[in-house]
């Protein structure tokens, strides 16, 4: 895994941006992976803004998100798929059939789960998935306990998730108790892995996914099996690894072309 300590959030977005831009320069038909939260929006910023300048194309590119709440409309205002509508989608150049949540309405729920890996499948597998971690260490929603090896299904967040994600509802009672979410078997399949974490709350997370044993309890810390998964975070996420100057030094010394 490839740590990159950033100073501040503003910084993490920027190089997180830069990477998407490649990615896109290199393969502009790439299936990106993304993700919603708090975590992605000044990368989603940045995106826009390289759009609005022409420097970046998204227009052959196609997307998976990785999770939506279950319940919830395409059309509610707390919907993945009104999040992703407001922050990215209509700020780039991305078709709008070439973007895919899961269906927080499907009424078969499995039969649905199955057919959006087969979707995945279909156009060869994500390129780029981007992540964001939850402060239990999720990934997707894949709470602790959840399956290494599992695949998109429904999963219950846990109370700690709902405490978490309160703030974009109003209230804990109002947040869904149940969502679809790509699995961690799913997220491990993609060629490579993008994760970003701002802030001190992520920090006992960050430091548990990078340097603790591999373990469903923190389902992020599978991806130190991922061969290609690179974590740009800040300095205060950075806060309780152990080997923060190492990994500094490390990227310090890289050679250009061994880089994320
Ligand atoms: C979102 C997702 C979640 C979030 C995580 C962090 O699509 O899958 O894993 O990335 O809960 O959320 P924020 O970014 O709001 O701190």
């Amino acid at each position: 895994m490839e740590v990159i300590i950033k100073p501040d959030a503003d910084a993490v977005s920027k190089e997180a941006a830069r990477l998407f831009q490649r990615q896109l320069a290199r393969q502009p038909a790439s299936v990106l992976g993304l993700a919603t939260g708090s975590t992605p929006l000044g990368l989603y910023r940045e995106l826009a803004a390289m759009t609005q300048a022409g420097q970046i194309d998204f227009s052959r590119a196609r997307s998976f998100n990785l999770d939506e709440y279950v319940g919830l409309s395409p059309d509610h205002p707390m919907s993945y798929r009104a999040f992703m509508r407001e922050h990215l989608f209509t700020h780039i150049d991305i078709p709008p059939e070439n973007t895919r949540l899961p269906d927080g309405l499907a009424p078969d729920v499995a039969r649905h789960c199955a057919e959006y890996e087969e979707a995945i499948r279909a156009v060869g597998g994500i390129d780029l998935q981007l992540l964001g971690i939850g402060t239990d260490g999720h990934i997707g929603f894949n709470e602790p306990s959840s399956s290494l090896s599992s695949r998109t299904r429904l999963k219950t967040l846990t109370p700690r998730t709902i405490a978490d994600n309160a703030r974009f509802f109003g209230s804990e009672d109002k947040v869904p108790r149940h969502v679809i979410t790509m699995g961690v078997g799913t997220i491990m399949e993609a060629r490579s892995v993008l994760v970003l974490a701002m802030g001190a709350s992520k920090a006992h997370a960050v430091a548990a996914m990078v340097e603790g044993p591999i373990m469903a309890d923190v389902p992020a810390s599978i991806l130190q099996m991922h061969r290609f998964c690179a974590l740009i975070i800040d300095e205060a996420a950075a806060g309780q690894l152990k080997r923060g100057d190492y990994y500094r030094w490390v990227f310090d010394h890289k050679p250009a072309w061994q880089r994320a």
